[in-house]
């Protein structure tokens, strides 16, 4: 089957065509297609994410970004007769987004699909307004062709993302699986016995890391997104052996569960910035500091998770995931530890926002595609937790 995977709910626009031999989790795939627009240099200039503007320029990619992806995966043609988009299937879509509702009629009446049997896209978690973009671009393909629609969970896209190593097959971990989500928006330790059970166990009380990442390099004047200029930055220190400064705290790291707190971090960063001036070494030696503070809390975490739940491997994903220190300190971790035996983590290009991972999740979900007459049960869910979708689904 021919997979449609549509993701708005950040700040990129990412649009993939799949296809999937045999069923999930044994499947073959292939990406046929798969384009991601990054909204990033709009958003540096405000120093982070405001969903109106993410909202505003996903209405503006997203029907030039299906036409470059459907007709490259070969799956759409150019109409030779004059046709008029239904007239009642956009209503839904005029009355609030009439631009996106005529950027979709005028994509229908220049071009018929071809072997796309389902549109998979993400309904949550993310920033509500984008999210809805997706949502809306689905639903409207969805009525216009009579395509049904699988919704997805952002969280389980990033799961199936790492495991999808090289980039034709699903790497199939030993069970019980641990997964470790870390992005700008969440971090979260999930207990997995089996493929699609998730059960949240830990996950932080305050800021996520990305999010600690990105506030500390606020504070030191970098720009955003801040995880990997922070990163670089230590990586500095660490070539140049400069000397150490004073610890950070490590907060909750024997608090005895699994949750995570950030904030306290970024605040002792704070005193050590405001009102000094830092030599760029001085900084530097701080960012590396900040980073070993949080890769500390993270493998101990995962240490002590793994050792609760018994995991036998660990699957590291989101857009933190491609911060080589942690990564490395996870990797020597299941190296020593008592049960955990592999640690999968996302190959280039997937760690961050993306479509191809919402197409795996979307062809792990097909027996609950929504059929274009059920369109309206699909809503935008901002905190859609990823321990929902067995809940719900099971
Ligand atoms: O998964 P993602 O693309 O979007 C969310 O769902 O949040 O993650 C983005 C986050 C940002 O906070 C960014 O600073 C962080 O991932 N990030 C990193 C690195 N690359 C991206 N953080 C630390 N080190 C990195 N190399
Ligand atoms: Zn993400």
């Amino acid at each position: 089957m021919k997979l449609l995977a549509i993701e708005t709910s950040c700040d990129e626009t990412a649009v993939t065509v799949l296809e999937a031999t045999g069923n999930f989790p044994d499947a073959t795939y292939r990406v046929l297609s798969s384009e991601l627009y990054s909204q990033i240099d709009i958003h540096r200039d405000f120093g982070g994410v405001f969903p109106s503007v993410a909202k505003r320029e996903h209405v503006k990619i997203i029907t030039p970004l299906l036409e470059k992806v459907l007709s490259d995966a070969g799956c759409m043609q150019k109409r030779e007769a004059d046709v008029n988009a239904p007239a009642a299937a956009l209503d839904f879509l005029h009355e609030r987004e009439a631009p996106l509702a005529d950027a979709l009629t005028h994509f229908y009446e220049q071009y018929e699909l071809a072997d796309v049997d389902a549109i998979g896209v993400t309904v949550g978690p993310g920033l509500e307004p984008a999210l809805w973009v997706g949502i809306n671009t689905a639903r409207s393909l969805s009525r216009l062709y009579g395509v049904p629609v699988i919704p997805v969970n952002h969280m389980e896209g990033h799961v199936l993302g790492s495991l999808f190593e090289d980039g034709n097959t699903l790497t199939h971990p030993a069970f019980p699986v641990l997964a470790l989500l870390i992005s700008g928006g969440h971090t979260e330790l999930i207990h997995m016995p089996t493929w699609g059970t998730y059960e949240k166990v830990g996950q932080t009380r305050d800021d996520a890391i990305g999010e600690a990442f990105d506030k500390v390099a606020r504070l030191m004047g970098l720009p955003y997104p801040g995880g990997p200029e922070v990163s670089r930055l230590a990586a500095v220190a660490r070539a140049k052996t400069l000397p150490a400064v004073a610890p950070l705290p490590r907060p909750m790291l024997d608090s005895g569960d699994l949750d995570f707190s950030f904030s306290g971090i970024k605040t002792a960063v704070r005193y050590r910035i405001e009102g000094q001036t830092l030599s760029h070494d001085e900084q530097a030696a701080l960012a590396r500091e900040f980073e070993d503070a949080v890769t500390e809390v993270v493998a101990k975490k995962v240490a002590d998770a793994a050792t609760r739940f018994n995991s036998r491997s660990l699957i590291v994903g989101g857009g933190v995931a491609a911060n080589q220190q942690i990564v490395a300190a996870l990797h020597t971790l299941t190296t020593q530890h008592p049960t955990l035996c592999a640690c999968a983590t996302p190959p280039a290009g997937l760690a961050t926002d993306n479509s191809v991972m919402i197409a795996l999740a979307a062809h792990a979900h097909t027996e609950h595609a929504v059929a274009p007459a059920a369109l309206d049960t699909i809503m935008a869910r901002n905190r859609y937790s990823i321990s929902d979708i067995s809940e719900n689904r099971g």
